[in-house]
């Protein structure tokens, strides 16, 4: 909901995890910056990824390609010719859309009448309301969901027809029957390629048209012989990378979840054609029990298989995770065919084949891809974690439940008092649990507040040194979640931690 977004907007940058970019000077839309915070938070989800992919996968590499590609490669890929988004102008408003995103928020408006007739319906019948009952009976909502279906799937066949005035009709009589801009003159549909251009070189007739690159992937597909050969790699076997990715986006909205400048993590699963629907089922699998590792909630994951297939592909599906605005696309897993391989050895002449001794041939290997947005799932995470809790006392406190080998500070470590030695002690405890952890000091205000300012931070210890640790060399720790506090020696404080945040 709107206001929850809001409240993770707003979190995110009063504990330093995210900056609108160039703020100073009023900010660049959809480009954002990484804070204190959320450097640490955004490497930890890279290096959970890495250590599941590569790690602990034998047959798993990773590299680390250039942004710039030769400008061919983009050829090859499709994405001169085809990475395009349907656009619209309101010549009323002067305000420019993206086709197909104006057509689903049109169907957002609709499926938003849905909500209405459930909450009447609600009301009415009280505690014998039975919600799927309702939504698969009630002929109003019928017709509203029989409606949406329609909308979307004339628009995905005109979209898939290049039909783009059909697009257009479309828009006109949905503004008509439920409207949502306000005003009704609009241009024609026009297909807008989202790569972002560049050059190299110094004189401007020797420069060179390039890409920012608007997706790892094909880092990879371009390195697959390369890789293939000095690793001695055997199919089936998979080249992972982590890196910036660039897109012109039109309507980039929703703070970091639609980016201009953002980070892909990417995976190529190189196999023996026939094989993949083995393979897009196993990596289906693998890449929710990953996400469902976490402990983040298994209703918020699901899986939406693509009907509509993307030209390079013979299978593929999203796995969304239900984001303050709802369920949308958070991971894709796509069966590549031997699409991308192909293209390259076309266009560049080189052959990029495989010799399988079992079989004693030659062939171009078929690709499952996995291919997940960093900044989306630090979204996912994020959104998620930020949690505001009715304590007993009536009072409420807000805590960000981050998964805690994420948390960018695993500990802060606090003294009671500014005086008697328990500052001494806190800082040498810092000082010997940095070598395995982010830890963070704070001596600044009551204990009780320091402890609140550390749970909206997501720090899932607090270590709180006082008089008795002079004593016995004992310290109160304090869990984040459950707030519970323990008697516990120095000395062990490093496995606690370690039992909590190691994977
Ligand atoms: N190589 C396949 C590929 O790039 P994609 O579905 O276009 O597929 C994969 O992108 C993932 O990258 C998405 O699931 C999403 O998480 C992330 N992503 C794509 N565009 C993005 C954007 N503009 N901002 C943030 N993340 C984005």
């Amino acid at each position: 909901n709107e206001d929850q977004f809001k409240k993770v907007i707003s979190h995110a940058k009063e504990y330093g995890y995210v900056f609108q970019s160039s703020e100073i000077y009023d900010g660049l839309s959809a480009v954002y910056d990484y804070a204190q915070n959320g450097a640490e938070l955004k490497k930890n989800i890279r290096d959970y990824w890495w250590k599941a992919m590569v790690q602990m996968h034998d047959n798993i590499v990773g590299i680390d390609a250039s942004i710039f590609m030769h400008p061919t490669t983009w050829k090859a890929s499709g994405h001169v010719d085809a990475f395009n988004d349907p656009l619209i102008d309101n010549k009323d408003s002067k305000k420019r859309y993206r086709a197909d995103v104006l057509v689903e928020d049109y169907c957002a408006k609709i499926e938003s009448k849905i909500e209405k007739e459930i909450k009447k319906a609600q009301k009415r019948f009280g505690d014998a309301f039975n919600k799927d009952e309702f939504v698969s009976t009630n002929p109003r909502v019928l017709g509203y969901q029989e409606q949406i279906n329609t909308i979307l799937k004339r628009l995905g066949q005109s979209l898939e027809k290049e039909d783009l005035a059909d697009v257009r009709a479309l828009i006109e009589g949905l503004e008509i029957a439920c409207p949502l801009s306000g005003s009704r003159e609009w241009t024609e549909v026009k297909q807008f390629n989202l790569m972002f251009g560049t050059k190299l070189g110094a004189s401007a007739e020797h420069a060179m048209d390039l890409y920012l690159r608007p997706e790892t992937a094909q880092g990879i597909f371009v390195n697959f012989l390369n890789v293939q050969k000095t690793g001695r790699m055997k199919i089936p076997f998979g080249i992972a990378q982590t890196g910036k990715a660039f897109r012109n986006e039109i309507v980039a909205r929703q703070f970091i979840f639609r980016m201009r400048e953002f980070e892909q993590m990417e995976m190529q699963f190189f196999i023996k054609p026939g094989t993949q629907m083995d393979w897009f089922k196993h990596w289906k699998e693998e890449r929710m029990k990953w996400h469902l590792s976490l402990g983040m909630g298994e209703d918020n994951y699901r899986f939406h298989d693509h009907e509509k297939l993307a030209h390079y592909a013979d299978a593929a599906t999203d796995i969304e995770f239900k984001f303050p605005f709802g369920f949308k696309e958070l991971e894709g897993i796509h069966s590549r065919t031997d699409f991308d391989l192909k293209q390259h050895e076309e266009f560049s002449g080189k052959k990029l084949q495989y010799f399988d001794h079992e079989d004693n041939a030659s062939y171009t290997p078929y690709v499952l891809e996995t291919s997940i947005g960093l900044d989306r799932m630090f979204l996912a995470v994020f959104a998620n974690s930020l949690v505001e809790e009715e304590l007993d006392n009536n009072t409420t406190r807000t805590v960000l439940k981050l998964p805690a080998v994420l948390a960018p500070t695993k500990a802060a470590i606090l003294p009671l008092v500014k005086k008697d030695g328990l500052p001494e002690i806190a800082q040498q405890i810092v000082d010997d649990l940095k070598w395995d952890f982010n830890v963070t000091y704070d001596e600044k205000d009551a204990v009780g507040r320091r402890y609140r300012r550390q749970d909206a931070n997501g720090t899932p210890f607090c270590i709180t040194v006082d008089h008795d640790t002079l004593e016995d060399n004992t310290v109160t720790i304090r869990h984040r979640d459950t707030m519970e506090q323990k008697r516990v020696k120095i000395e062990d404080l490093r496995d606690i931690i370690k039992a909590e945040v190691d994977v």
